[in-house]
């Protein structure tokens, strides 16, 4: 088992990644404490994993709330539902929510830890690859508008996050393949070894190499604590992780959030926002051309939806990096390293839509 930890100053936490995670009542106790515990899932993960955790992490005081699957279901209602669990069970404030699933399931249960009686402590227990490269990771908590993707939320770190790594097994390849466009905006934004190392690595991810999978769920989440520890609230560094994101949250929210999943829809942006550098003249077309290939080796799409131009820039306004009107975009310098900027050529970026929507 591999500790990380996340040090924002005013909260320290442990990130365990490892297999067997979820069967070790010895690492389960001493992380996750309270008298009382709401676990929230979704029907999916549920079904997979719920009875081993609970199993776990008994003769605890539990509860469930089992959401529906899918990010169409990342709204106030759904929140409400875990208020509503809380509720019910009479919970207070030494109660734990313990989040189990995917980034969806995540970033609900943080928000609603985050809300209820003004914030009660959670846990972090990752089950997609891209909750345990990101999301779990680094306190943003929040739900979907139909306005905007992420339009409500709170930045509110867990108190531990469990990564176990076995849970990879279950998941469907789409959806493996979803989170390594996070690994990859690692690679590009900060970490030009880890971009070499994946490039070579591909196929072995691919394949679910549980060393390979290690290493790159240990090295996003190094790179992720690096971050979120000098700028937790975004207020300068940690907005190159949203490279790729101004974007894909656009393509998102454009397509209904149904056609595209998370990570499919970061991948393009990357895509995007890397031929906008190029045009910019801060790449040369080699680097767009290394990044397109590493995206479709990690067979992500490459070919954005039909949607309208004018609708993504209108999406890309309510953008949460936007500032006196300025959608300001993460740009690449190089590969590992990138730059927030709203000083570019708006005629560049508007031949960029043109090129890439209809
Ligand atoms: P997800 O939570 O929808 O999970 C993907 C699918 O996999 C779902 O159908 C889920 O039920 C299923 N699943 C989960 N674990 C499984 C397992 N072990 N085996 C089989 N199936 C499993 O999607 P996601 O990609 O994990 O997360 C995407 C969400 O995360 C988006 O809403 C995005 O905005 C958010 N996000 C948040 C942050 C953050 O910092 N808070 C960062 C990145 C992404
Ligand atoms: N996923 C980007 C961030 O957490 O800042």
């Amino acid at each position: 088992m591999q500790t990380l930890h996340v040090d924002v100053g005013h909260s320290r936490y442990p990130i365990a990644i490892g297999s067997g995670l979820m069967g070790n009542r010895e690492l389960l106790d001493k992380y996750i404490r309270g008298r009382d515990l709401l676990i929230v899932t979704n029907t999916v993960v549920a079904r997979l994993y719920l009875a081993k955790l609970t199993e776990s992490l008994a003769p605890r005081r539990m509860a469930e709330c089992i959401l529906p699957d899918g990010e169409q279901h990342k709204t106030l209602q759904t929140a409400g539902w875990v208020f509503d669990a809380l509720v019910g069970k009479k919970m207070n404030r030494d109660a734990t929510v313990l989040a189990l699933g995917g980034g969806v399931v995540g970033d609900i249960a943080g928000f609603a830890a985050a809300c209820y009686q003004r914030g009660i402590g959670y846990v972090q227990v990752p089950t997609t690859l891209l909750a345990q490269v990101d999301s779990s990771v680094g306190g943003k908590t929040g739900v979907n508008h139909a306005g905007g993707k992420n339009l409500i939320g709170a930045f509110y770190q867990p108190l531990c996050v469990i990564a176990d790594t076995d849970t990879l097994v279950t998941l469907p390849d789409r959806e493996l393949r979803a989170g390594l466009a996070e690994v990859i905006k690692y690679g590009c934004v900060w970490d030009p070894l880890l971009f070499e190392w994946l490039d070579k690595n591909m196929a072995k991810l691919l394949a679910r190499d549980v060393d390979a999978l290690t290493y790159a769920i240990g090295r996003s989440c190094e790179i992720k604590a690096t971050v979120v520890a000098k700028d937790e609230r975004e207020q300068h560094l940690r907005a190159i992780l949203n490279f790729g994101h101004t974007f894909g949250h656009a393509i998102e929210a454009a397509t209904g959030y149904e056609t595209y999943l998370h990570g499919e829809a970061v991948g393009l942006g990357m895509l995007i926002a890397t031929d906008m550098s190029r045009r910019l003249g801060l790449i040369d077309g080699a680097v767009k051309d290394r990044v397109r290939d590493i995206l479709a080796r990690a067979g992500l799409p490459t070919e954005p939806p039909r949607v309208g131009a004018a609708q993504v820039l209108e999406l890309m306004h309510m953008d949460k990096k936007v500032l006196a009107g300025a959608v300001r975009l993460v740009l690449l310098e190089k590969l590992g390293r990138a730059i927030v900027t709203g000083d570019y050529s708006r005629s560049e970026l508007d031949a960029t839509l043109k090129e890439y929507f209809a």
